[in-house]
């Protein structure tokens, strides 16, 4: 058994007692009170999922593991010579609660390392697919297209898994698809925006390192990588991708399709897309502007024609979240520190000055404030990866890393098959009291 499985084992093992006791014991205790509110509007707020490995609270943000974003980007090992940490790393804190030493990071490059190569047939797939298909279906198709692959699905047709034991073949699914998703992301983006050049991968290198290289863009892109990476991979459990993804496991459906199904949540642009959302809107304001980089006046106005369009303002917003997201936050700090010039970083600079105040006068929006997808794609398109339709593709790669390992740990507590209860309208009528 490898050293990462070990660690996690003994975790499962100290873990499994305080879910059966929750479970037995304390079934019956109220979790706050569900409302027609939260029947109707997408169960906000409502208590219902369970993770450990992030929490997210609405006035400090994100936390891995208890850790807040700068605490990981400073505690965490970092790739000799470079700003950010190992990929690697961080996805043995989520995986474990703990943080690594040199020897764990060591030990899980060797397991990525080991697991890398992409099936001939997944290229096949993607370079018979039209050209001009979006980024996100073919990423989504590559992962489905590997599902023959599973060796849950193998060990759960032939018989005698015990349920203790499905953590085991899903984490060895968990880690074969973390492994091989940075090579098949660059290799889309090649095929479909470098015409076809493809670049091998450099297994010497990290995960970010390895990334940046089959990309075909320089340094600090590799740092760019992980950061991107590390910001994306998690958000707690109840966000489209995150939850698509536990769903679809809870379902005992593998790895495979449960990351496809993901994916497909993340592509949707109230969710990962805006990102790519956010380059289109900055571009239309820089074609208007003539490149000049607008007034404080002239963004406001910007900003009020978007709302009267009846559109959102891609990048700001939050099912959750109730400040400044800590993710737009770390990579401000990276833009001021690498691109302050930037003049697409200074229209974003801008927004960020006039946007919440609007937001705050329209009365619409619960947090007027910028989101992780605010500032991500900016970063892309300083460094050359213009392509923005590509941008959430990359936002997958990260988002990956913490829906495995969620989906390891559900089928290492047990937790049962997804299936909340409906009721019809006229239901909750008879509760409001209203007559028809
Ligand atoms: C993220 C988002 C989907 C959250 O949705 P939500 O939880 O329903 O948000 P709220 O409860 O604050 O929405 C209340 C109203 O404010 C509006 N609103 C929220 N964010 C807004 C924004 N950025 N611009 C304009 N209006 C916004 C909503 O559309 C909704 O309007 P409605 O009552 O006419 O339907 C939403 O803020 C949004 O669409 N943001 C822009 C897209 C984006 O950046 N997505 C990435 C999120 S990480």
């Amino acid at each position: 058994m490898s050293k990462l499985k070990e660690k996690l084992l003994s975790k499962i093992n100290s873990w499994r007692p305080r879910t059966t006791r929750l479970l037995k014991e304390y079934s019956n205790v109220k979790v706050g009170e569900v409302n027609i509110g939260q029947v109707i509007g997408g169960a906000r707020d409502v208590k219902c999922l369970v993770t450990d490995i992030s929490y997210l609270d609405p006035n400090e943000g994100i936390r891995f593991r208890g850790y807040t974003i700068p605490e990981v980007l400073d505690k965490l090992p970092k790739v000799p010579g470079c700003e950010m940490p190992y990929v690697e790393g961080f996805f043995y804190l989520l995986l474990t609660g703990d943080l690594p030493t040199a020897e764990d990071i060591d030990d899980i490059k060797e397991e990525f390392n080991k697991r890398q190569h992409v099936p001939e047939y997944v290229f096949d797939v993607l370079r018979a697919m039209p050209i001009d298909s979006h980024p996100m279906v073919m990423f989504s198709m590559a992962i489905l297209s590997m599902q023959k692959e599973s060796v849950f699905n193998k060990k759960y047709e032939e018989g005698h898994l015990h349920k203790q034991d499905y953590w085991d073949p899903t984490y060895e699914d968990g880690l074969n698809l973390l492994a091989k998703l940075p090579q098949i992301a660059a290799f889309i983006y090649r095929l479909k925006y470098k015409n076809g050049e493809i670049i091998k991968p450099d297994v010497s290198l990290d995960l970010g390192g390895n990334f940046a290289h089959m990309m075909g863009v320089k340094k600090p892109y590799d740092d760019v990588s992980r950061l991107y990476f590390i910001l994306h991979s998690d958000h707690e459990s109840g966000n489209v991708s995150a939850h698509t993804g536990h769903l679809v496991a809870s379902a005992l459906s593998d790895i495979y399709y449960a990351i496809s199904s993901m994916i497909n949540g993340l592509a949707g642009p109230l969710h990962g897309l805006a990102n790519q959302e956010v380059l289109k809107w900055l571009h239309e304001v820089y074609e208007k502007m003539g490149g000049k980089i607008p007034t404080e006046e002239e963004m406001r106005k910007f900003v009020w024609d978007t709302l009267a369009d009846g559109q959102v303002i891609p990048g700001y917003g939050h099912a959750v979240l109730r400040k400044t997201d800590p993710r737009y936050t770390a990579q401000r700090e990276f833009c001021l520190k690498h691109m302050a010039d930037d003049p697409l970083f200074k229209y974003v600079d801008v927004i960020y000055k006039v946007t919440p105040s609007i937001l705050l006068e329209q009365g619409k929006a619960k947090d007027p404030w910028p989101n992780v997808d605010a500032q991500s794609g900016v970063i892309q398109w300083y460094y050359g990866v213009r392509e923005y339709d590509f941008y959430t593709v990359l936002f997958g790669v990260g988002r990956a890393l913490g829906v495995v390992a969620n989906i390891i740990w559900d089928r290492a507590l047990g937790y049962p098959i997804e299936r909340p209860k409906s009721v019809t309208t006229k239901m909750l009528e008879d509760i409001a009291g209203i007559k028809n």
